[in-house]
């Protein structure tokens, strides 16, 4: 099934906590598509280098993706346990850069897992470390990651362990 959201491709108005972004207003409204197909996946992930040898349909139920399945822009994956999820596979492509478009694919993700009970995203990096930080995330040290967060592959041994271990404690609408 595909899940269709609108969102607003805005740097201001976040819903999820974090630091604000500062900039330009882009305010042509956007489609964010949930479960994307395999090929649309991994041709966005292949493009960067980003790991796609684990990408399952299973993996798929929790990604969106921007753009049309032949010519997607944008992608954002989570895998979910419980209270904690892994963030994953953010990319945009290099044409669609600088538009808040990642940055909007983390909030979204950041509200679907929020609906979903999680209560702290964790992620992996080795690129894009400062990127992640404007928007909330704070470096962790890899011995700090649940039972549950080390268990997956990306932890496990598909991210180098020079990548930043990051996470962000994130809340349910209405909650203080
Ligand atoms: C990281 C990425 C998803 C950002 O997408 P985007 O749509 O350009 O992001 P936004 O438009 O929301 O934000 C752009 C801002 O983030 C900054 N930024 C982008 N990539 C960054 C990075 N790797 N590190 C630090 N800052 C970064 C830009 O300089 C810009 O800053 P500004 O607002 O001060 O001008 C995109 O650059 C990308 O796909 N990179 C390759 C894959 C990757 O590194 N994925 C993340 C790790 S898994």
């Amino acid at each position: 099934m595909l899940i269709e959201l609108r969102a607003s491709a805005t740097r201001e108005g976040r819903q999820t906590r974090g630091p604000s972004r500062i900039g330009p207003t882009v305010s042509e409204p956007l489609m964010i598509r949930g479960r994307p197909p395999r090929s649309t996946a991994v041709a966005l992930l292949q493009a960067q280098g980003l790991p796609v040898s684990d990408i399952t349909g299973e993996h798929l139920e929790h990604f969106f993706f921007v753009g049309s399945d032949g010519s997607p822009t944008g992608l954002v994956g989570l895998e979910l346990y419980r209270a904690d999820a892994l963030l994953r596979s953010l990319v945009v492509a290099e044409n669609a850069r600088n538009k808040s478009l990642g940055s909007t694919l983390i909030d979204h993700a950041e509200q679907y897992a929020a609906s979903k009970g999680v209560r702290s995203i964790y992620l992996l990096t080795t690129t894009a470390e400062a990127f992640f930080k404007r928007l909330g995330y704070e470096r962790i040290e890899r011995s700090n990651a649940p039972p549950s967060i080390e268990r997956t592959r990306e932890f496990a041994g598909l991210c180098p362990a020079s990548s930043a271990f990051m996470s962000k404690r994130i809340y349910p609408i209405g909650e203080p």
